[in-house]
């Protein structure tokens, strides 16, 4: 019963935790494990990006820093050559003042000077020691190192002399000297005569190299003519730096460039210590990168190990977290699922005042409401299928009551005749009684049956209520018996209502007999009348009811009550639970359909063991409301000498009624349907004082015909002959004809006083009711 619905709509709207069709893949994954990835992605890439920054940074102030200390160093070396130039200039300024030396000079004498130069050569503490005569020409040389011969001094002091240098370096044997060449001068009374050369040379060894190393706190190495000559570095490393350095672009002079040495990176800034253009000797400055950025390496291990940290932290915080966001989504899914199911009792769990807490109560209370609504129609579809039954057995009752109408009123009617003739014979009268009290039986049975289906002919008044209920009361306690106590709370401000009294006494009657039959110990029947207002929210509860005011009847009792299989069948005719023989199963489907045509509504409530109470709601009416008329004894069969014309389809009752007329001293005509009837009365010269006319018959029905008849003759007065009204739910409540009826079965004295009675009213009295 509409479950296809919801369930589809869910499945469309939900979809949790299904593959996309052509979505990005995070699609596939649980909300959880979302928010996680996501997370990690976070954690991950602000770590990454923390480090980058850092490593960058430091990077880049290191280098910054190596420079400075490079461009220190390098300063650092000129005031420390400036120290040697300084030393040097002075050993040789000495020595070429000598008094001695100016003499040894003036020998010219090879072998004298060579052997002279070692001394002076110890004197001046240099490492290297050239004499030269004035014109260049190599005398001596004193080296601390073998390999430095006297050829290659005469090469070098020549290009000195021809390049005007009185200081620079030397590079001979393997070995690299920082030189001074001091003219030795002789000075006469008036002039100056120079007459000789001096060259004294420190030697730019490893030690020089590694006390220079040590000052700059670098590596430094020496080179001439890009050839490492000395250097602190390792062997290996000096090889790599000169032919590095040979491949290095030409840049600013103390530019550091960066340049990588075996497995080490290194800043060096390479200074030329020669002046001029010719390849000389020049110094690098070296300051390990990897090894002044070896805290950065540690550093980015204790980052990276917080970076690590972080995530780890920051996924179980994210675990701990999402479950938080997670588990009532998780509720919730479930819940949507349990509803595809059809499970409406699956515990939603909706605490808390978050956007999720407040979807799950949305949910919650839609998944009420749908529940609420599915229930409803479950119950309206069992209520339709109720009414659409009583209604089949109602047209079925209906339908056979009206057969059993005739055929009663033929029966009846011959019976009270045979009962005016056979006096004398006692047996035949007991017949005839027997025969009468069956007959009376049947046409109550009949009459049951015709109230179920709600084809009587009803005569509704405007009634109070509360004196019909008063007048009932006064033999209700003979019927009910003594051990029932009795009572009645009447509504002094009861509204009127519109019902036929002799029906409302009936409903009164069945429900009072049930009450009796439901306690047989004794109890008490209570009967309630008042005013009640039905409004749009009261009505939701009684379905088919429509709002506005009525008049509840309730009749309660505190009986044996009912289970509810008992209370779904209470107005079907023919249901009971009483032995056979002690009940008909009519009484309450008599009730149903008397309300029912009355325009009211009944409900029942009972369970076992508590009693029943039995609502009945009349709709209110206006207007005056009809006093009853005291049912007068038994009176004397009316007879009459008027012409009469009797329609009617059904023989066997036209027979009857005419003889009975006729018996009677009326002067009867017969016509078989109202087309007959009207060509009688056509040809039928003399009054017809009344027309007595079935209701329905082929051709032509009594309605009709009484409206031809009053065209053409409008003195003739019509009673209508009915066993049923029209079944049709239209029917119910509506006014009787403003034709005099006589319901069938009928029995032949209340024909006769129907008859007399229509027959004796004023003919204008008749038309003012006419309208
Ligand atoms: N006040 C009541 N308390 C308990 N059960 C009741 C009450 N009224 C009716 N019933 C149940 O409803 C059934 C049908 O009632 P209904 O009046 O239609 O028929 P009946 O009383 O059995 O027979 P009938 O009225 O034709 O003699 C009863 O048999 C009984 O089981
Ligand atoms: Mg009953």
């Amino acid at each position: 019963m509409g479950e296809g619905v919801p369930t589809v709509a869910a499945r469309e709207t939900v979809g949790l935790g299904r593959p996309g069709r052509n979505g990005f893949f995070l699609r596939n994954f649980k909300l959880r494990t979302k928010f996680l990835l996501s997370l990690l992605a976070i954690t991950t890439g602000l770590t990454t990006a923390t480090l980058l920054i850092v490593r960058y940074s430091v990077q880049s102030r290191v280098r910054e820093s190596i420079r400075d200390d490079l461009r220190n160093s390098v300063n650092t070396y000129k005031s420390f050559e400036q120290q040697r130039d300084l030393a040097l200039t002075r050993s040789a300024s000495l020595i070429a003042n000598l008094p001695n030396v100016r003499a040894l000079m003036t020998t010219r004498d090879e072998a004298t000077i060579q052997d002279a130069s070692y001394d002076i050569q110890r004197l001046s503490g240099s490492d290297l020691l050239v004499l030269a005569d004035r014109t260049g020409i190599v005398t001596a040389v004193r080296s601390t190192r073998t390999g430095f011969q006297k050829p290659m001094a005469q090469e070098l002091l020549q290009k000195s002399i021809a390049a005007g240098e009185a200081r620079g370096f030397w590079y001979g044997g393997d070995h690299l000297y920082e030189i001074l060449i001091q003219p030795i001068d002789f000075e006469g009374a008036s002039s100056k005569t120079t007459i000789g050369l001096l060259v004294v040379g420190h030697e730019i060894d490893s030690a020089v190299a590694k006390s220079f190393g040590e000052l700059a706190a670098s590596e430094v190495a020496f080179s001439w003519a890009r050839i490492i000559v000395s250097s602190t570095l390792a062997p290996e490393q000096q090889q790599e730096l000169s032919r590095q350095v040979a491949a290095l672009p030409a840049t600013a002079p103390d530019a550091p460039q960066e340049i990588q040495l075996g497995s080490e990176r290194y800043l060096v800034t390479t200074v030329s210590l020669s002046s001029g253009t010719r390849p000389g000797a020049s110094l690098s400055v070296l300051r390990s990168f990897d090894k002044a950025t070896l805290f950065l390496t540690q550093l980015n291990r204790i980052l990276l190990g917080l970076g690590f940290l972080a995530i780890a932290v920051g996924t179980l915080l994210g675990f701990v977290l999402s479950a938080t966001f997670t588990r009532p989504l998780g509720n919730l899914v479930a819940g949507v699922r349990a509803l595809e199911g059809g499970n409406y009792s699956f515990p939603l769990q909706n605490s808390g005042q978050d956007e999720v807490a407040v979807v799950t109560g949305a949910f919650g209370r839609m998944r009420d409401s749908l529940q609420k609504v599915q229930l409803e129609q479950r119950e309206l579809e069992a209520r339709l299928r109720q009414a659409h039954k009583m209604e089949a057995v109602g047209r079925l009752a209906g339908g056979v009551a009206h057969d059993f109408n005739n055929l009663l009123t033929i029966i009846r009617g011959h019976a009270d005749m045979l009962t005016d003739r056979v006096t004398a014979d006692e047996g035949s009268e007991r017949n005839l009684e027997q025969i009468q009290k069956a007959t009376g039986r049947a046409v109550s049975m009949t009459r049951q049956l015709l109230a179920f289906s709600r084809m009587q002919v009803l005569q509704p008044r405007i009634l109070d209520l509360n004196s019909v209920v008063v007048e009932m009361g006064k033999m209700l306690p003979r019927l009910i018996g003594e051990h029932i106590e009795y009572s009645f709370e009447p509504d002094p401000e009861l509204a009127n209502i519109k019902a036929d009294p002799s029906q409302v006494e009936q409903v009164l009657l069945n429900l009072a007999v049930n009450a009796r039959d439901a306690m047989p110990n004794g109890g008490k029947l209570t009967v309630k009348a008042s005013n009640v207002e039905m409004d749009v929210s009261a009505v939701a509860r009684r379905p088919s009811m429509t709002a506005g005011k009525y008049v509840l009847l309730s009749i309660s009792d505190t009986g044996h009550g009912m289970d509810p299989e008992t209370k779904a069948h209470i107005f079907e005719p023919f249901f009971t639970t009483k032995e056979v023989g002690k009940g008909t199963g009519l009484g309450l489907a008599t009730v149903y359909g008397i309300v029912k045509q009355s325009g009211g509504f009944i409900w029942v409530e009972s369970s076992p063991g508590t009693g029943a109470t039995f609502e009945i709601y009349f709709p209110q009416a206006r207007g005056p409301a009809y006093v009853m008329e005291k049912v007068s004894g038994s009176k004397a069969v009316p007879l009459g000498s008027e012409t009469v014309l009797v329609v009617e389809d059904e023989s066997g009752v036209r027979d009857l009624a005419c003889q009975f007329l006729r018996s009677g001293g009326y002067t009867v005509l017969e016509a078989v349907d109202g087309v007959d009837a009207l060509e009688i009365s056509t040809r039928y010269s003399g009054t017809i004082h009344l027309l007595l006319s079935d209701m329905v018959m082929p051709r032509m029905g009594g309605a009709e015909l009484t409206q031809r008849i009053r065209a053409a003759r409008p003195a003739t007065k019509v009673v209508l002959m009915s066993g049923y009204a029209e079944y049709s739910e239209a029917n119910s409540g509506k006014e009787s004809p403003q034709v005099p009826t006589i319901q069938k079965p009928f029995s032949l004295t209340s024909l006769a006083e129907k008859v007399r009675e229509v027959l004796t009213e004023k003919p204008a009295e008749e038309a003012g009711q006419r309208r």
